[in-house]
């Protein structure tokens, strides 16, 4: 029953962050259009990541390996706000990664769970699960830090 009640909200959590950090990936990155977005991914990655540390506990220790994925997916998250919150000089490249490995972390937990039992996923190796993610993401991460590299105009961070 407490399994079933923390895995509802984190289905829900989990399409919600899915969604929100692909927005904010999408769009003009504006005050309120990438803000926004950006925060609802925050706040459903930390649902994530409190009802995955229940179900580890009540699950403990078979999906140990879950959970260090959660541990990244939240430090990288963490890095990104804070480099924007805090507006180091340089900030962007700092934002960029830790919220592009934090979406990266995320997903790659979802497919090594759930891709077994996803349709067509479930035809593929286990182990393609835990590279999928890092194989489509990691490009679009580095395209990212070379379009907004030092020396090009970087945005001032936008005020909430
Ligand atoms: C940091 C990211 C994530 C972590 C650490 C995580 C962790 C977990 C854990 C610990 C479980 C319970 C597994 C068990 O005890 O058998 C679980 C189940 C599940 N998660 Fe996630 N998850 C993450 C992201 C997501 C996302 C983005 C979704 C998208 C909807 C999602 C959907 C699910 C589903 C459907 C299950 C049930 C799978 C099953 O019963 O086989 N998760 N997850």
């Amino acid at each position: 029953m407490t399994f079933q009640l923390l895995l509802a909200c984190h289905v829900l959590a989990g399409i919600t962050a899915t969604l929100a950090g692909a927005a904010a990936m999408l769009v003009r990155k504006r005050r309120g259009r990438h803000t926004w977005p950006g925060t609802v991914y925050l706040a459903a990655l930390l649902v994530i990541v409190v009802t995955a540390s229940g179900m580890g506990a009540l699950h403990w220790p078979r999906v140990n390996h879950l959970l260090i994925l959660a541990g990244i997916a939240l430090a990288g998250a963490t890095l990104g706000y804070a480099a924007r919150r805090v507006a180091w000089r340089g900030w962007l490249p700092y934002h960029i990664t830790g919220m592009g490995i934090s979406y990266i972390a995320m997903l790659t937990a979802f497919y090594v769970d759930s891709g077994p039992n996803l349709p067509l996923w479930r035809l593929l190796p286990p182990i393609a699960f835990w590279f999928l993610p890092a194989a489509v993401g990691l490009p679009i991460l580095v395209h990212a830090l070379i379009r907004h590299r030092p020396g090009r105009r970087t945005p001032a961070p936008p005020r909430s």
